[in-house]
């Protein structure tokens, strides 16, 4: 089956997710699981917290030109592995936003991103904010699963000589890539 290739907008918001998440998810783990000192805690909040609301308007556009791009692919001829690596990359995506949604609303103080601005913290009530902590971490640990399981199905396709990760490489430029 013919399937258009990801448009370098794709593969750019692809990598930059890539390089965002999983800082925020091996360094916001780290900090919380290890004792280390309160200065280094300080600053991987600070960071991670401007840096992960500034991906923020980057995320709604990766999901915006997902959904255009399978839009446009339609769901002729998709094979079993092909809905189920659909259903995966959608469950990510939705995972995602719940990841950023509930960091927001668990703050506890403004939002500072790298003290060039801030927003508002947008919860008073103490109860919804600890639900919301509870739902962040329940979430981050789902999305480090998930992403477990899509690096583990890519290294299969290389693998087994089916590569798929030519389709988000810069490397290819061809529209149209024969993959089956
Ligand atoms: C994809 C985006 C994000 C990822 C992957 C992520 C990941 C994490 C992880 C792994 C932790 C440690 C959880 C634990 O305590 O075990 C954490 C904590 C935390 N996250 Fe997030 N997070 C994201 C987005 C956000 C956003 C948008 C905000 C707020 C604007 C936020 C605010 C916080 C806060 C306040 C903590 C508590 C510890 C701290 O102050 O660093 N997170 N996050
Ligand atoms: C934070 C980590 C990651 C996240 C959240 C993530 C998420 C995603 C999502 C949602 C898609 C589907 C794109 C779409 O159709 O809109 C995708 C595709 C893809 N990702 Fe990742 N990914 C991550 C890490 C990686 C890594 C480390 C690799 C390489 C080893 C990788 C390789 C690929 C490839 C090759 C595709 C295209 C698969 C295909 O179309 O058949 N990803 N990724």
């Amino acid at each position: 089956m013919r399937r258009p290739g990801y448009s370098g907008q794709q593969k750019i918001l692809h990598w930059l997710s890539v390089i965002v998440i999983l800082w925020a998810l091996i360094s916001g783990f780290y900090v919380s699981l290890f004792d280390v000192p309160l200065a280094i805690k300080e600053w991987v909040a600070f960071v991670n917290v401007s840096l992960t609301t500034l991906y923020l308007p980057f995320f709604a556009l990766r999901v915006y030109l997902s959904f255009g791009y399978h839009r446009s692919v339609g769901v002729h001829n998709r094979s079993l592995a092909e809905s189920l690596a659909l259903f995966v990359h959608r469950l990510i995506y939705l995972v995602i936003g719940v990841v950023l949604v509930t960091g927001i609303l668990m703050m506890d103080r403004a939002i500072s991103v790298f003290d060039l601005f801030f927003i508002p913290q947008p919860l008073d009530n103490p109860d919804f904010i600890a639900l919301s902590v509870t739902v962040h971490v329940w979430a981050c640990l789902l999305l480090a699963l998930l992403i477990a399981l899509h690096v583990t199905a890519v290294i299969k396709h290389e693998v087994s000589g089916r590569s798929v990760l030519e389709r988000m490489s810069f490397r290819v430029s061809a529209d149209w890539k024969k993959n089956d």
